[in-house]
């Protein structure tokens, strides 16, 4: 072939790299395989493992059905009967939320688990298409085209809450019409609970019909422990964040003249942020928690960066890295008693507010709203800040954190800071309590100092990457999971793998277990309790023992591009393996691998 035919030849996701990553074989779980060395369902059996919430009292009221039923007990996967074959069913499957990698391969492991027997039936455009009807039969062809690939424009995806009595009707007259023997809902810590909440409808009406969730999601946010380390997504969005983080460290040196600030998504959770500071060792990394744990103003969090700059100045270093977590401003505790109190009024006068004519009117009625303080506190922020926190929120109630340009607001308080610094050198360099020690050379040369930013966002980067092999096993396990707990007519779990240093162990979590009360837009709900940073843990625990020596020198590291393949291709986050205490971090095994569509 010519190279101008090549090139053209490529259009339609056909590069090289494509057409070689969907045949990379994937392990799978030795549960999953028959004696002949085939995929087949797994049974599940009870592991005595009651898995309890916060609120129980609150949930037993509240999935009443559904507890019946699964006791809340932890199922857990193992070999089935070789002589007994569920035929005839009809399995749904929709992606929920935002995009994360592998999506494609749990389809793949959900249509390998049913075999031919079954059908897997595809829901296009998320919630919304669900309460639509809208659907089609994915077949074996659509899985050989996209298992290994990145995104979730297979099926597509949105972020449509079922709340609503009508949308729970027309959710159960789907199933019935469309003869649903199961439902699978991929998504994140909300989807989820929409899956426990349909699986309790439908059990109430009598709908015979498994709803199975998947735990997705780049912010690592959707995990329970030894259990569900980690949701998918998370590995192959931090190694491309940790790449990208590692090449602004090695430019920052290189041109000696910039700090770059670099937002990283993840939303309520710094499990991302505290990934790739891991993998890169720059010179500042914000952790949420933390400050919410240590009650570190919005000042004193500029102070803290501030203090850094001037440390590494001191050091012959006019550069660096600054990682902030996406969510920090709900973290900032005058920010979040802020935002709580703008939830309330926006929950209580929801009608009024919706019939006021302008932004501007909405503002000044929620800041008369507001207690002196936090009036205060928002009439400071920038604009385009104050019109996020007072507008929009996502159908589940979250602020959009990730329209928050809070790298931004970092960088014009830091500004001032500094210049303010350099007007009065003696109120902030001497030896009195919280004063920096300087020499009278080194003021002098502060006061010179002009500082150079850069501000980056990486985000929508990593959700929809070809995965990681990792993130490509996982998601084929979690498939092979949902699969096989829709045929054992098991619902109201969520698929899980653990164990991944020692050939997998796959799990079913009883949806229950994982729910608690939680107040948003000033109304109890009922959530998935999110999985943040433990400033206890293992990862966080090395992360703080290292992080004066990171921001004194450049000891940042550049750990490149995602492997496919070599003795790198098989790593997991380093946060998973130090907090399950695995012995590394590149070589995970979840089983024997297997070729799922024909090799070169
Ligand atoms: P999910 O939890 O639905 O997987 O979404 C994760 C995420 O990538 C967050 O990190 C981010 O805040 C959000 O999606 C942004 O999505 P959107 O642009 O739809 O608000």
């Amino acid at each position: 072939m010519d190279l101008f035919s090549e090139v053209s030849q490529s259009a339609g996701k056909h590069s090289s790299l494509e057409e070689r990553i969907r045949k990379l074989p994937v392990p799978v779980i030795s549960v999953f395989l028959g004696k002949d060395g085939k995929i087949r369902p797994a049974a599940f059996k009870e592991t005595g493992i009651n898995l309890i919430c916060k609120r129980p009292d609150r949930i037993v009221e509240v999935f009443a059905k559904t507890i019946s039923k699964t006791g809340s007990i932890v199922l857990e996967a193992v070999a089935a009967d070789e002589s007994v074959r569920v035929k005839g069913k009809r399995v749904a499957v929709l992606f929920s939320g935002g995009p994360a990698a592998g999506g494609h391969n749990v389809l793949a492991g959900l249509l390998a688990a049913l075999g031919d027997g079954n059908t897997l039936v595809g829901i296009r455009k998320g919630p919304k298409g669900l309460i639509k009807g809208d659907c089609f039969e994915i077949h074996k062809e659509d899985i050989e085209s996209i298992i290994n690939t990145g995104g979730f424009d297979f099926l597509g995806t949105d972020r449509t809450k079922i709340k609503s009595p009508d949308q729970f009707e027309k959710v159960g007259q789907m199933v019935v019409k469309n003869r649903l023997d199961g439902l699978v809902i991929v998504g994140g810590d909300d989807s989820n609970t929409n899956g426990a909440f349909i699986a309790e409808y439908l059990e109430t009406e009598g709908i015979a019909c498994s709803v199975i969730g998947i735990p997705k999601t780049i912010d690592g946010d959707l995990a329970a422990g030894k259990y569900l380390p980690i949701s998918f997504g998370f590995d192959t969005a931090t190694k491309i964040f940790s790449e990208l983080v590692g090449n602004l460290c090695q430019d920052a040196a290189s041109a000696v003249k910039y700090y770059h600030f670099v937002k990283l998504m993840g939303r309520t959770a710094s499990k991302i942020t505290l990934e790739v500071s891991l993998q890169t060792k720059p010179a500042i990394t914000l952790i949420s928690e933390e400050i919410a744990e240590k009650n570190m103003s919005l000042e004193s969090i500029v102070d803290y960066i501030v203090r850094i700059i001037i440390l590494r100045r001191m050091n012959g270093l006019n550069h660096g890295v600054v990682l902030v977590p996406e969510g920090l401003v709900e973290f900032i505790p005058e920010i979040r008693r802020l935002i709580a109190e703008l939830n309330k009024a926006l929950a209580e006068h929801e009608n009024h507010i919706s019939e006021l004519p302008t932004i501007e009117h909405k503002r000044e009625f929620l800041l008369s709203r507001l207690k002196a303080e936090s009036a205060k506190l928002m009439a400071s922020l920038p604009p385009d800040l104050q019109q996020m926190l007072i507008l929009d929120r996502d159908d589940h109630g979250n602020v959009k954190v990730s329209q928050i340009e809070t790298e931004k607001l970092l960088i014009e308080k830091i500004g001032h800071r500094i210049s303010e610094m350099q007007l009065h050198t003696d109120r902030f360099f001497g030896t009195g309590e919280g004063k920096i020690a300087a020499t009278t050379e080194q003021v002098e040369d502060f006061k010179k100092v002009t500082l150079s930013t850069q501000s980056h966002f990486f985000g929508y980067e990593g959700r929809s990457s070809k995965p990681t092999k990792f993130d490509a096993a996982f998601t084929f396990q979690l498939g092979l999971a949902a699969a096989s707990l829709v045929l054992a007519g098991k619902s109201g779990y969520m698929a899980a793998v653990t164990d991944f240093d020692r050939g997998g162990r796959v799990l079913g979590l009883p949806l229950t277990g994982l729910i608690t009360a939680e107040m948003r837009k000033g109304k109890e709900e009922f959530v998935i309790e999110k999985s943040l940073v433990e400033l206890e843990s293992p990862s966080f625990r090395v992360f703080a023992q290292n992080r004066d020596k990171w921001a004194e020198q450049d000891l940042f590291s550049s750990p490149g591009s995602i492997q496919y393949w070599g003795p790198i291709s098989k790593q997991i986050p380093i946060i998973v393996a130090l907090d399950q205490d695995y012995p590394d971090y590149d070589n995970f095994d979840l089983g024997e691998e297997k070729q799922t569509v024909d090799s070169e």
